[in-house]
């Protein structure tokens, strides 16, 4: 399954990307995070990216369509992949129908008030991608995968959550409405008080997984 997860930061993309996975044994590919550790060793794309990243604002298209072409040719593709974080701009979107098939579009949809309360608590290891909310972590501060330090990403700050979310409606949102005429679209109205696991089994539904 080649597949899309649509939806506004902090909506669970990642969380259920990595689920995804692990059961379908197909890579997820993160923009943000291939984009996280460019910055963080320091390199052209990652010196180019870091000033829209902590701003909250979307890095131009030219630089991230280039990483995903290139991603979806290697051999662990071949089966199907989880695209997390991208497109993110109709043109992105367009750039990749031209070198990709996709199956479906998956929107995780949530309310922003919910979205800010996540995002401010969250913690992330920036070596394997694991993702944490401090009120599972009961203190702990390393990740379960690899046993690095957790942190907080620096556009988890209020102020930047804000501008990411103005960001997402004015320049992702619309591709609800293009993968939808496609016929490609599947939306998850994410229940706010749901557990990870039950969020993950309307996910699987919607997928036809379960
Ligand atoms: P990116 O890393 O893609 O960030 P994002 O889209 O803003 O998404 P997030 O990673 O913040 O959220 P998520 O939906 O993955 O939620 P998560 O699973 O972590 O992009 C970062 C930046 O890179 C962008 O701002 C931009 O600058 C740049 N960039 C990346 N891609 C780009 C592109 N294509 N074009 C241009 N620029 C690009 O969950 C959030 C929290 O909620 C976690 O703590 C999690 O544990 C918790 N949680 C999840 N589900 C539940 C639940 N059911 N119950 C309780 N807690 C839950």
């Amino acid at each position: 399954m080649n597949l899309i997860l649509l939806g506004p930061p902090g909506a669970g993309k990642g969380t259920h990307a990595q689920r995804l996975m692990n059961e379908l044994g197909i890579p997820q590919i993160s923009t943000g995070d291939a984009l996280r550790q460019a910055v963080k060793a320091g390199t052209e794309l990652g010196l180019s990216a870091k000033k829209y990243m902590e701003a909250g604002d979307l890095v131009p298209d030219e630089l991230v369509i280039g990483i995903v072409e290139e991603r979806l040719k290697a051999p662990d593709c071949q089966k199907g992949y989880i695209l997390d974080g991208f497109p993110r701009t109709v043109k992105q979107a367009e750039a990749l129908s031209r070198f990709a098939k996709i199956d479906v579009a998956l929107n995780l949809s949530l309310a922003d008030e919910v979205i800010i309360r996540r995002l401010s608590g969250r913690r992330v290891c920036l070596k394997c991608g694991g993702t944490y909310h401090i009120s599972t972590l009961n203190g702990r501060d390393t990740c379960a995968n690899c046993g690095e330090k957790l942190v907080q990403r620096k556009d988890d700050a209020p102020e930047t959550i804000r501008n990411r979310l103005s960001v997402y409606a004015g320049q992702t949102a619309p591709l609800i409405d293009y993968y939808q005429q496609k016929g490609l679209l599947r939306t998850v109205d994410c229940d706010p008080d749901a557990t990870v696991e039950e969020t993950y089994d309307a996910v699987r539904k919607a997928l036809d997984l379960a």
